[in-house]
């Protein structure tokens, strides 16, 4: 029975959590015990998935190894975040999942444009003049800005994040920011605000009071690697616009970023002085796709472009690290190729399976291969393409159904609930996810589950749709576990136990 169970999941120490569960289900009296084919299953304390109010004891957190920046990840929303005390109302269940969705359509968005820039470029551009894209000019009224910048209401990228708080600038002064790997250019919003800055935390970045800043100019080559860049006086504008409607406008900028105890002369950032939509209360934004104006870009002559972060299982945690360096990764790390045929920013790895209480779902492999799956920080809940996400759920279906879970009604873009009322631990199927190259992650306990309440516990699993889009790797469904990419050996890696 060890060596099956063991061998159908991950992690080798699956099977003592199975042991667990298996002391639980025979105290309940089920007949059907954990360790036969297809009913592994993980323990759930339900009440650790309802949110925290307090913070949990800060702990320090030491890095892995020698030669890493590590700072530490908390939920934006959660009672640990600097942010905490000055925002009003946290988002509800449903605005976070609504702008899951907007994020994930952006993310959609940006893929396919890709995917027909990749196409035409067979056939030569001609590179044309540096132009002013409108909207572009953070000096000038915002009305010439409407094609550039549709408009979206309800809450944005700002949610379901984690943030950290980096300094910038000589002397620097701390911001807290999100961090996304999802997008590459780093930017806060910067004084004098020209045009709107919304309300954050920290005071606004003040670039006169930093003796290292400078403005890039038009002629500086850091300027074209901006997907947007517009020129004015000459001096070198950057826009950034995310799916949601939200947008950032401004001057592209050098300063000193100071991340952990480590000092980056010369990053390039955005000085934003024009800046809308729902950041939270945050003071900007961290960078971290495979752009070049990425962080991970930027400072991969110092880091080797690698670096890790951990989400901690309560939204209450001071566990969580991002940590810069080859140091970084964890030494259990499995990892998976990084696919880098489908242009720069995002994560691609090839997810080719799903099991669900260690039984191997039968979807065909080209199910997850035609879309392809990206692995993203921001979004919360994992996407998978619509016939691997049917089985999961029928599967999950099956499993929850013969340890005798009540169903609740669908939430949102979640559809397979259960009411978990008067419960007050739960013994789930595993969820485990398979990566080319062998490279598993069995979903910790903490991230098969998103509940909307007590009565309404949903599988944090949403189908994208069709077979045809990419998928996504949400950040619910990384939990625990350090997620470790590696531009210099393009790899992407999940170590169970993380934080
Ligand atoms: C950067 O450019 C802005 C706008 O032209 C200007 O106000 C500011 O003084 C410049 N800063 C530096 C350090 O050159």
């Amino acid at each position: 029975m060890a060596a099956a169970a063991s061998s159908s999941r991950c992690r080798s120490h699956g099977f003592l959590r199975l042991l667990a569960a298996a002391a639980v289900l025979a105290a309940f009296g089920f007949a059907r015990a954990a360790g036969s084919s297809g009913d592994e299953s993980v323990l759930l304390n339900v009440q650790s998935l309802l949110p925290g109010r307090s913070c949990a004891t800060p702990q320090e957190n030491k890095p892995s190894g020698a030669r890493s920046a590590r700072m530490q990840v908390v939920h934006q929303h959660g009672p640990c975040s600097p942010l905490a005390d000055a925002h009003g109302k946290p988002p509800s269940h449903a605005e976070i999942l609504a702008a899951d969705q907007n994020r994930v359509d952006a993310i959609q968005r940006r893929v396919a444009a890709t995917a027909s820039k990749l196409k035409k470029r067979a056939a030569p551009v001609q590179p044309g003049p540096k132009k002013n894209p409108a909207g572009i000019q953070p000096g000038h009224s915002s009305s010439s800005s409407a094609p550039l910048l549709p408009v979206s209401s309800g809450r944005a990228l700002g949610t379901g994040n984690y943030v950290v708080t980096l300094g910038l600038g000589t002397p620097a002064s701390k911001y807290t920011v999100v961090f996304d790997t999802g997008s590459d250019t780093t930017w806060v919003q910067c004084r004098p605000c020209v045009v709107k800055c919304y309300k954050q935390k920290d005071p606004l970045f003040d670039p006169a009071k930093s003796s290292t800043y400078a403005n890039v100019s038009c002629s500086d080559s850091a300027c074209d690697d901006l997907d947007e860049s517009g020129c004015t006086g000459g001096h070198c504008l950057y826009a950034v616009q995310y799916g949601d409607g939200s947008y950032t406008v401004g001057f592209f900028a050098r300063d000193t970023l100071t991340i952990a105890h480590d000092a980056i002369k010369g990053f390039q950032f955005g000085c934003g002085e024009k800046n809308d939509g729902l950041f939270g209360k945050t003071a900007g934004l961290l960078g971290l796709g495979r752009g070049k104006t990425s962080l991970t870009v930027q400072a991969q002559y110092r880091y080797g472009g690698a670096f890790a972060y951990c989400f901690p299982a309560l939204s209450s945690g001071t566990t969580g690290y991002l940590d810069f360096g080859p140091g970084a990764s964890p030494a259990n790390a499995r990892v998976t190729p990084m696919l880098t045929d489908n242009g720069p920013t995002f994560y691609f790895v090839g997810l080719t399976g799903i099991r669900v209480g260690g039984k191997q779902l039968s979807i065909p492999e080209t199910v997850f291969s035609t879309g392809g799956t990206i692995v993203d920080s921001g979004t919360v809940i994992t996407r998978l393409p619509k016939t691997a996400y049917a089985a999961l759920s029928s599967e999950f279906t099956a499993g929850m159904a013969a340890r005798g879970f009540k169903k609740a009604p669908a939430y949102s873009i979640l559809d397979t609930c259960y009411d978990f009322t008067g419960i007050s631990e739960a013994t789930l199927p595993t969820v485990s996810l398979v990566f080319k190259g062998g490279a598993c992650l069995d979903v910790d306990e903490s991230g098969i589950l998103y509940a909307i309440s007590q009565a309404q516990v949903c599988l944090a699993f949403a189908s994208i749709g069709d077979d045809e889009s990419t998928g996504i790797l949400g950040n619910t469904q990384q939990k625990t576990y350090g997620v470790v990419y590696d531009l210099g050996k393009k790899t992407v890696g999940f170590a169970p136990g993380a934080c």
